[in-house]
């Protein structure tokens, strides 16, 4: 079994941060933090799921892992929200997408299925295991600002160590591949669509845009090639989409537990 540790990390966010976490790069900068924004919201909504789940579990050892599962995640909303206190002051529509998104997960919570929010957590967690793997194999979180660049890494980290979590508990207590399948693209759909809404929103803000960074025709380059560099991680997703899925088979690779090593040194405290 793949060590699930909870840390307690206390970033040096500056008090203001330049929205623009990559230099060069306003959109790939806005969609990260359109993410970050996001978690706020989202993990609260996995961690009440696993409450509910947690009653009807049977495997063995699998409420255990759920409880280190919905450790980690309850550290990552708290430390998103103290990173996107550096920027949010600077976009005052935030509030209005974020009372939409809580309104949708409150009504996953009270109205839909547990079978339907599990699946739901596992189409998060195998798209984040699928990026989390691509960032490693790429490397190319190193240019982002330090603060976010370490948020990010350690976030990452932590997702490959729970990657198992969701999975079996959905298969524990309810399973069916179609239905999982079916309502993690609906996931991915519902949560990739709100950060690309609300990274627009930010990047049209941003006069930075028109002043420095080339209008439209800038915009237009920019995310051609961020298009090319985002193919490399569809075979990883698609194969998340295979009946033979499962993240048991991927494996914890040298270099990321060095990096989880260096987390767990840098902790204030861990369980
Ligand atoms: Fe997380
Ligand atoms: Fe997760």
């Amino acid at each position: 079994m793949q060590d699930i540790t909870i840390r307690h990390m206390d970033f040096g966010f500056p008090e203001e941060l330049d929205p623009i976490v990559i230099p060069g790069q306003p959109e790939e900068s806005y969609r990260a933090l359109g993410l970050s924004l996001l978690l706020p919201f989202l993990e609260p909504y996995l961690i009440r799921t696993m409450k509910e789940a947690r009653k009807h579990i049977q495997a063995p050892d699998l409420a255990a892992e759920l409880a280190r599962f919905s450790g980690q995640e309850g550290q990552h909303y708290k430390q998103h929200i103290r990173f996107n206190d550096t920027f949010r002051s600077r976009f005052d529509r935030l509030p209005e997408f974020e009372e939409k998104l809580e309104a949708d997960y409150q009504r996953f919570t009270e109205t839909k299925s547990l079978r339907f929010n599990l699946a739901y957590a596992e189409g998060f967690e195998a798209l984040t295991t699928a990026f989390a793997w691509t960032a490693f194999e790429e490397g190319r979180d190193s240019e982002m600002h330090p603060a976010a660049r370490d948020l990010f890494a350690w976030h990452l980290i932590e997702e490959l160590e729970h990657r198992t979590v969701a999975f079996d508990v959905y298969n524990d207590v309810c399973g069916g591949y179609a239905y999982r399948l079916a309502v993690g693209v609906f996931a991915q759909w519902h949560m990739g669509s709100w950060i690309v809404r609300v990274a627009r929103y930010m990047l049209e803000s941003d006069p930075r845009m028109r002043e420095e960074f080339g209008g439209a025709a800038g915009r237009r380059e920019r995310e051609r090639a961020a298009r090319k560099r985002g193919r490399r991680i569809i075979p990883r997703i698609l194969k998340t989409y295979s009946p033979w899925y499962t993240p048991h088979a991927l494996p914890f690779t040298e270099e990321m537990r060095q990096m989880a090593a260096t987390f767990s040194e840098a902790a204030v405290r861990r369980s």
